[in-house]
């Protein structure tokens, strides 16, 4: 056995796995899904053809998609039991708990287990990928006492999401830039949901214990939450004329600001430029946003600030101002993360399933020896 004995918090620098699965160069800004640029990914794919890339590894043909698409299309309604244990949940709960108790459910439903089946880890890609966006959707009109919308088989995946959540068709532009958003936060590389996943993927459980263990993980603020607070800060800034004294209280007390600073990247995230651009043609079609001109300040004055020690704006930093213009409630930005997501954490429990051996690290003992017990009448 190998023991390494320099402890890093946070597993900083340290391999997890081997994977052909994604790939980021920090210092250049560059994220590529199999080898193809995002930027390339973000103006030519869609959401599910990229999911089918990131999963199996290749760009699928014209039919394999139409098939994917299809049974995608086929197993987007959840069962009514689904659905009636929705009800139950309390309508103040956070949504990513919603989630993460919907998405282990169907473990209860789907209970059969054969991960070295490639038909069973197609049939539980494709219901993961269908039902996740309806459990979202589902949990955001059941909390207010209405019915569920049911998917509507005219739509594709983006459009038909919208189009459960906000009860309408939607515009065109927005389904797009919906599906860009989605394709945007599909993989990237390891991180904690993605560690978390394979940790619960290595045990050889079900996927969907895969899927709403990653849940979990990226419900927090220093991961997939901080798209909410993004937006909560900006609302607390208010004008741009509190951008800069906001700022110098935040590095006054040591307080993070949110959407910007990443481990890997130390330029601008990749994914914050495109997302920038996907806001501008929102507001041009549907009207501004004024917290974007303050989100503008924000990134001038941090970049000013911060720059030097390489803390820029993350992918959490304008999706929020993207999602308000698509009509989604603040609690809701980071389940849509968790529905994009999906495919990158599917991605890894497929390889990781290829080559498994349980995740098992080792720690460095802090503790006391040889304590003597002391009975409870005499502490
Ligand atoms: N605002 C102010 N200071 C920051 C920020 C920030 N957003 N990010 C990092 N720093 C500073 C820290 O205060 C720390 O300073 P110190 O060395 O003087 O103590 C230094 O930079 C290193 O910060 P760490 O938190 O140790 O860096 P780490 O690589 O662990 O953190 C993280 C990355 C967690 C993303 C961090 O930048 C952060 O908390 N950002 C705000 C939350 C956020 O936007 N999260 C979304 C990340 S993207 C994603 O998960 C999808």
């Amino acid at each position: 056995m190998t023991t390494v004995c320099e402890y890093k918090p946070g597993l900083e620098g340290i391999p997890v796995a081997q994977s052909s699965i994604s790939y980021v160069d920090g210092q250049k800004g560059i994220l590529e899904y199999r080898g193809i640029r995002i930027e390339e990914l973000a103006a030519k794919s869609t959401f599910l053809e990229t999911a089918y890339l990131l999963i199996w590894g290749n760009l699928p043909t014209k039919e394999e998609l139409d098939n994917f698409e299809n049974e995608i299309r086929y197993h987007r309604r959840i069962k009514y039991r689904i659905r009636d244990m929705m009800k139950c949940f309390p309508e103040t709960g956070h949504p990513m708990d919603a989630l993460q108790a919907s998405a282990a459910a169907l473990g209860l439903f789907y209970s059969k287990r054969a991960l070295d089946n490639p038909d069973y880890i197609r049939e539980a890609v494709v219901r993961l990928l269908a039902k996740i966006p309806t459990m979202v959707a589902a949990f955001k009109l059941m909390r207010k006492g209405n019915d569920p919308v049911q998917p509507n088989d005219d739509l594709d995946y983006a459009a038909n999401f919208l189009y459960m959540l906000n009860e309408r068709k939607p515009d065109p532009l927005a389904a797009k830039v919906l599906d860009i958003c989605l394709t945007l936060h599909a993989e990237h590389t390891m991180n904690a949901s993605t560690f978390s996943a394979m940790v619960t993927a290595s045990t050889l459980t079900d996927p969907y214990a895969v899927v709403a263990s990653a849940v979990g993980t990226l419900a927090g603020p220093l991961h997939g939450g901080a798209n909410e607070e993004v937006i909560d800060m900006l609302e607390e800034i208010g004008s741009i004329e509190n951008v800069r004294s906001y700022i110098d209280d935040c590095l006054k007390y040591k307080k993070k600001i949110m959407g910007f600073g990443h481990r890997v990247y130390k330029v601008k995230d990749p994914r914050a430029t495109i997302l920038q651009d996907l806001a501008e043609q929102m507001f041009e079609k549907f009207g501004h946003d004024k917290y974007y001109d303050i989100a503008l300040e924000l990134e001038r004055v941090v970049e000013e600030k911060l720059g030097h020690r390489g803390i820029y704006a993350n992918v959490d930093f304008y999706s929020g101002l993207v999602y308000r213009k698509l009509e989604i409630p603040t609690d809701l930005f980071t389940p849509i993360f968790a529905i994009a997501r999906v495919a990158g954490w599917l991605a890894h429990w497929k390889e990781q399933l290829a080559e498994n051996r349980i995740f098992r690290p080792t720690q460095i003992y802090t503790g006391f020896h040889d304590e003597p017990y002391i009975e409870i009448t005499e502490r």
